[in-house]
């Protein structure tokens, strides 16, 4: 081989780079980021753009955070890597010990992970090896939901209840049993959301009945929506049954919170809204070290830890498994939580931007449902606000809410799951430090944007 080969001057750098692994050729390219601070961020033109989703529901605490940064380099200059399987050190015990007493009783041991699908897989593996050493081997399947999403590792893929990855999936990796959702806007005509999340959760019994419950390791939920449901907050209803549908049956249930969790919704947890429900296992990652360092959590209660620590020790291991540079930054991130009463101003103001989000769809029609629990919301797009009609998806609306978003200076996440088949919908999710005038503003920028979208739709004869 050519000795220039490995010489980076020879190899080609189309465009921008990475960027062209994601986007697709013929779509608007990207803006190129380079400063942030708080809720916005600017491109190398200048352009400056309001984050409306914090990216994918990471960034909690705004960006351009200086005592995180500044908590992270001294962590770096001081020791940045110990192997967590052969030392401990200090910043993953205390943030360790930090998560476990903000989840409280049920949650006092937790795995550090690099991110939520390494989260989600370490849940499952722990709950699988789980089963083998305590005579349960027989336990294999999961159930997940249909929508939902995990991750995008080749095992949490499996997982997701997304039926356009059928094709990647069959015949190469075995999917998890799927139920429905429990859907809240579209649901089956003759049923109200209370009655449709009662027929899911009695699907989900006929499910473990039918398959043998010596035969089911876990049902995985996100209690409430981000991604693949757009928000959707079930009736607390489902939630107890499912609890007491797992607990009958012996199934391990584990909320994914990888993104509804660490406060999003004005709890720390969203197991926290139903006390009296709480899952076995939690999985977080996202807004822990909120976009600084990479940061995924397996939140399990110590009696199963320490029983499977007794008989075998959990066999999987990441080499950045409990990064202690990773770990500062969780730790400055919840200090900054606690400086500025984070959480409550979730509720608080997730308030104030439902209310404003309210007023946005009495304006513009093409907004059928707004959703969410504090600040995670979701607003589902559609073509007659009266009857619920989708729009086409051929004219990819989820996109062009996108697209106008950037336009008004609106970095906005959306994301049209199963090919539009759920509706077509975007997150209004921006940073918890959010100001009142930062929201009127967010909001201002956000009626500009569907006041183009709607031009945009009734020109194509679609209004
Ligand atoms: C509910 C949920 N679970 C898991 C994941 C995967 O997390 P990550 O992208 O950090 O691997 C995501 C990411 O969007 C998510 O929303």
């Amino acid at each position: 081989m050519p000795n220039d080969a490995v010489n980076e001057k020879s190899i080609p750098v189309f465009g921008g780079g990475q960027t062209a692994f994601y986007a697709k050729s013929n779509k608007v390219p990207l803006p190129l980021i380079e400063r942030a601070s708080g809720i916005y961020m600017w491109d190398i033109e200048g352009n400056c753009y309001i984050d409306v989703s914090s990216g994918p529901v990471v960034s909690n605490i705004g960006h351009g955070n200086t005592s995180v940064a500044d908590r992270m380099a001294e962590q770096a200059k001081t020791m940045e890597y110990a192997f967590a399987r052969l030392a401990r050190n200090h910043p993953n015990i205390e943030y360790s010990e930090r998560l476990a007493r903000l989840a409280g009783p049920g949650f006092e041991r937790v795995h550090l992970t690099s991110g939520g699908s390494e989260a989600m897989e370490n849940a499952i593996k722990f709950l699988r090896q789980y089963a083998i050493v305590t005579g349960n081997p027989s336990k294999t399947k999961i159930i997940t939901c249909q929508p939902s999403y995990h991750g995008a590792t080749i095992a949490t893929l499996a997982m997701n209840g997304e039926i356009l990855m059928k094709p990647f999936l069959d015949g190469f990796v075995e999917s998890s049993v799927k139920v429905p959702a429990p859907f809240s806007y579209r649901i089956p005509l003759g049923n109200d959301a209370g009655g449709y999340a009662k027929y899911c959760a009695d699907t989900l019994e006929a499910t473990i009945t039918e398959l043998g419950k010596e035969n089911i390791l876990a049902f995985v939920i996100e209690p409430i929506g981000g991604l693949s449901t757009g928000c959707v907050v079930p009736p607390e209803t489902y939630i107890h049954r499912v609890r007491e549908i797992c607990t009958h049956y012996g199934v391990h249930l584990v909320f994914d919170e990888i993104l509804c969790g660490m406060g999003r919704t004005g709890k720390f947890l969203a197991a926290h809204h139903w006390p009296q429900a709480l899952p076995d296992i939690v999985t977080m990652a996202k807004g822990l070290a909120s976009g600084y360092s990479p940061l995924g959590a397996v939140l399990a209660p110590a009696s199963m830890v320490d029983k499977l620590a007794d008989l075998s020790g959990f066999e999987f291991q990441y080499s950045y498994n409990a990064n202690p540079v990773s770990s500062a930054a969780g730790l400055a991130v919840l200090d900054e939580y606690q400086r500025l009463d984070l959480i409550a101003k979730a509720g608080e103001m997730g308030t104030e931007l439902r209310e404003g989000l309210e007023g946005l769809k009495k304006r513009f029609p093409i907004i059928g449902d707004i959703r969410g629990k504090g600040m995670l919301l979701a607003v589902e797009l559609v073509a007659n606000q009266e009857t619920k009609a989708m729009l086409p998806h051929e004219l990819q609306p989820a996109d062009r809410v996108r697209v106008h978003g950037l336009n008004n200076g609106l970095m906005i996440y959306s994301r049209p799951t199963s090919g539009g088949k759920y509706g077509h919908w975007f997150l209004v999710s921006p940073p918890l430090t959010i100001t009142q005038k930062e929201l009127d503003d967010l909001l201002q920028r956000l009626a500009a944007t569907l006041s183009d979208l709607t031009t945009e739709l009734t020109e194509s004869g679609v209004l």
